[in-house]
């Protein structure tokens, strides 16, 4: 070896493991289908979720946060920074008999992060793909998966039902995790979380990307799976299936107050950085057999109306220079990738090609958004495409023939909050633990702050018929989508018609193939698994 390549390869990897000290480790939970009145931070007192929300009010509340409408196409811009549309993963979701994933092309986050010396987990769910190995989260920079393939899973015995059949879909690594039937999915992937956290080795960063199952509906059968005993303790919600919803949602909120616990027993907090995000907009009013809220916002999960995109989310760090506000900026799930490789420091120029922004500063000075547009998806099968310039937003066509196009709520909206479950909580003792309090005052500021008003006296309820014609909305005033201003700002329209063909021409096709029969679990001991590697040696017949 040359001397000079010697030095410089010294040189690189005493900086590497140097800077690798204090690269600060990153949570990031993905809850799935939850709406945005479902979280007590800009919701209601009616489903406490004091664990979560001690993280909103002493982090930030991102009222401004956008998602992309359904589970695969939201993964995957968290995944690559990139909206769906160049990916091929725009239109609806990725199947376990599916003969594809997520591009292999497509370099992912924990890709990025492994080169900072992270070490990366997943927990829970994955729905980028697992036709063959490669698409899997342990060839794909995750160092260790606890969780499923696919989009959903019973909570007890973790089957899941789905064209063409039913199958468990549980693995450790790429192994069937039949042992952990009977386990409820969230204590699961919460006892994994802090398992992965108690024996991190925290010289090196850790990566934790905590997918988890709720508060997606489980199977036909059993559509809202949760413990008898959780469940009775909302007897007070009269909608039997908000009730389930409710227990569903508590669960996962508990599940937040052991992470960050562990975090503080361990003395990782102080040096953490904490994302809890939707993947999309809530299941509401039985949709996917499910009652999530996302009121004021109208529409529902797998729409383009901000019930469907607007995410509830928060950010929550020590190292926010401006914390405990409801943060305004402009943001989109896709964002994340370039965010968190500004926070570890690592190289944001070097990323080519992608749809993301670094948010970083933006959000942690409260300095103005670095992103003006927002693609919310194209998706010519469904025949729908909306995007958000500024506080303009233009809808084009819809799903579900409109059938899924109102308001619903207010899903107990008028309950009273109690900031003292908040400041009481396992999350509000841990964060005493490291100085930061939360004060009643602070709460009700933040909460006030938070809440979205539809009751704005200038709306006048000019109908939008999506099918028919675009609509437009000024969001900033009209957040829940009543007024179309189409008739009255031509020359607006005109233009969010341009930028929307600008998207078009860069997007690639979708990817979605047709179901393979091939794929069903019952050639597979009935589990799913990646048909890919075995239909070839496989001996009987299809
Ligand atoms: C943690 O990692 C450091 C650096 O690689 C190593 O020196 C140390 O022995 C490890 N600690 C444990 C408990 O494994
Ligand atoms: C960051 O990436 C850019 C583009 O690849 C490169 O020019 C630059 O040298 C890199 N900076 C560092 C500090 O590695
Ligand atoms: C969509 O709705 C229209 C108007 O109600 C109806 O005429 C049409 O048949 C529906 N199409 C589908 C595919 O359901
Ligand atoms: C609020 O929660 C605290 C702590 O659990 C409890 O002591 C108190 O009774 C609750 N207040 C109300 C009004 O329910
Ligand atoms: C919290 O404050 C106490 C008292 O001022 C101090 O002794 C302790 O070191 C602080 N802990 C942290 C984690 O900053
Ligand atoms: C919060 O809003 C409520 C209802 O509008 C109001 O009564 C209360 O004074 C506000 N609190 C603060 C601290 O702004
Ligand atoms: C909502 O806006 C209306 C009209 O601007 C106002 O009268 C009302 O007080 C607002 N409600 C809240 C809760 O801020
Ligand atoms: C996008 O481009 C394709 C291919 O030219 C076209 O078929 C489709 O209608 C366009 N979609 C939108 C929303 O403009
Ligand atoms: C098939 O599944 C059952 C559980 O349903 C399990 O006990 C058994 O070990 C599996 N067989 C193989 C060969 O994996």
């Amino acid at each position: 070896m040359n001397k000079l390549l010697l030095l410089f390869l010294l040189v690189t990897s005493c900086s590497a493991s140097e800077s690798t000290v204090n690269r600060p480790h990153i949570v990031f939970i993905l809850a799935d289908d939850l709406g945005w009145n479902d979280v007590g931070f800009h919701g209601s007192g009616q489903i406490p979720t004091p664990n979560i929300d001690a993280l909103a009010y002493s982090g930030l509340i991102m009222n401004n946060y956008y998602v992309t409408a359904i589970c695969t196409p939201s993964r995957s811009a968290l995944m690559t920074g990139k909206y769906p549309i160049h990916t091929g993963m725009q239109h609806t979701v990725l199947y376990g008999a599916e003969a594809r994933g997520l591009p292999l092309a497509e370099k992912l986050l924990p890709e990025y992060l492994k080169e900072l010396g992270y070490t990366n987990r997943i927990v829970g769910k994955w729905h980028l793909g697992s036709y063959t190995k490669e698409y899997t989260p342990t060839y794909r920079g995750f160092d260790s998966h606890l969780g499923y393939w696919t989009g959903h899973q019973d909570y007890f015995d973790h089957t899941a039902v789905e064209a063409p059949g039913w199958g468990l879909d549980m693995r450790r690594n790429m192994d069937v995790a039949y042992d952990l039937h009977g386990s409820y999915s969230t204590d699961v992937f919460a006892k994994e979380a802090v398992n992965v956290i108690n024996s991190h080795n925290s010289s090196t960063p850790l990566f934790l990307y905590l997918a988890h199952a709720a508060v997606h509906s489980g199977n036909p059968y059993n559509p809202l799976p949760a413990p008898d005993e959780t469940v009775e303790k909302f007897d007070y919600i009269t909608d039997y299936k908000r009730q389930r919803f409710a227990a569903m949602m508590s669960k996962l909120d508990d599940s937040v107050g052991a992470v960050v616990n562990a975090l503080a027993e361990r003395n990782m907090l102080e040096n953490s950085v904490i994302i809890f995000s939707t993947d999309n907009g809530g299941a509401a009013a039985g949709f996917n057999l499910n009652a999530a809220s996302n009121y004021p916002l109208r529409g529902v999960k797998n729409t383009l109306w901000e019930g469907g995109v607007r995410g509830a989310g928060l950010l929550w760090s020590p190292l926010i220079k401006q914390p405990q506000r409801v943060a305004r900026q402009f943001m989109h799930i896709s964002d994340w990738l370039p965010t968190l490789l500004s926070i570890t420091g690592g190289n944001v120029s070097q990323l080519e090609n992608i749809d993301g922004v670094d948010q970083w500063q933006s959000l942690s000075e409260d300095l103005a958004s670095t992103r003006t547009a927002i693609l919310h998806n194209i998706d010519d099968i469904y025949g729908n495409a909306a995007l958000t310039v500024g506080t303009w937003k233009l809808v084009k066509g819809t799903t579900y023939n409109g059938t899924w196009d109102n308001w619903y709520g207010p899903s107990g909206r008028d309950y009273d909050y109690n900031a003292t479950l908040v400041i009481d909580s396992v999350t509000g003792q841990a964060l005493k633990s490291i100085n930061i309090s939360l004060t009643p005052e602070m709460i009700e500021v933040l909460r006030n702050f938070s809440k979205i008003n539809c009751s704005n006296s200038n709306i006048r309820d000019v109908t939008c018929k999506p099918l028919e014609a675009s609509c437009l909305f000024n969001i900033a005033e009209d957040p829940c989508e009543m007024n179309n201003l189409a008739d009255e700002y031509p020359e607006i329209l005109k233009s969010l018609e341009e930028t929307l063909i600008k998207f078009n021409n860069t997007a690639v096709l979708p990817g979605n193939l047709p179901l393979d029969p091939r794929g069903d679990p019952k050639y597979w001991n009935y589990t799913w698994t990646n048909f890919g590697d075995y239909i070839n040696e496989h001996s009987f017949h299809f």
